[in-house]
């Protein structure tokens, strides 16, 4: 099995100041609404907990659950719906919640679906926006991070279902010979 080490990206405080000012930006858009934010699991979890604590207008929430990755660091492209919103969006404004956005097929997929169910708006507000491997066009409105390349685990960030429970954010690279 190869091994990995993993160096810091993103501090805890990093990553809680700049969830503090997304918070505030979505809480001034969005102002004499009752937007509905939809977390995209699992990776979201920490990221949405944080953010939507921070908000400071009344919000509805629910989550979808997308699987797009098999174990390893690649897409496979195909993009699976396993769980399903249960609030009625019609007539409502969305807020679409990601950790990370790589091809941007799961949030290009995800987008288009709600879109069919006639809501008022949808935006997308993501944690990290990676551009190395971009695929599909996707307009992020709302991004904590903007990073151009490498596979990034913790606070909800998974490699093979590891990493997620840690609260700040590393680079994962595989162990060369001299390591
Ligand atoms: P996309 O459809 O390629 O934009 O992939 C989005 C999904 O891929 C995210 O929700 C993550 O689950 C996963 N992903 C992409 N890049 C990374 C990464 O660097 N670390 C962990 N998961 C990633």
């Amino acid at each position: 099995m190869k091994g990995y080490t993993k160096e810091l990206l993103l501090s805890r405080e990093d990553i809680q100041k700049r969830v503090r000012e997304l918070a505030l930006e979505i809480s001034r858009d969005y102002q004499g609404t009752e937007p509905i934010l939809i977390g995209i699991l699992n990776g979201v979890i920490f990221f949405f907990a944080d953010l939507v604590r921070n908000l400071t207008i009344p919000i509805k929430l629910d989550f979808i659950r997308a699987a797009s990755y098999g174990a390893g660091t690649t897409s496979s492209g195909t993009i699976r719906l396993s769980k399903d919103v249960e609030i009625d969006i019609r007539g409502e404004h969305v807020i679409i919640v990601e950790d990370i956005v790589d091809t941007g097929l799961t949030l290009s997929k995800i987008k288009d679906n709600l879109e069919k169910r006639g809501p008022e708006s949808v935006k997308i507000c993501v944690l990290i926006d990676k551009r190395e491997r971009r695929e599909t066009q996707v307009n992020i409105d709302y991004c904590g991070f903007h990073i151009e390349e490498g596979f990034i685990v913790g606070y909800g960030l998974d490699f093979n279902e590891q990493y997620r429970h840690l609260a700040d954010i590393f680079v994962l690279r595989e162990k060369g010979p001299s390591d």
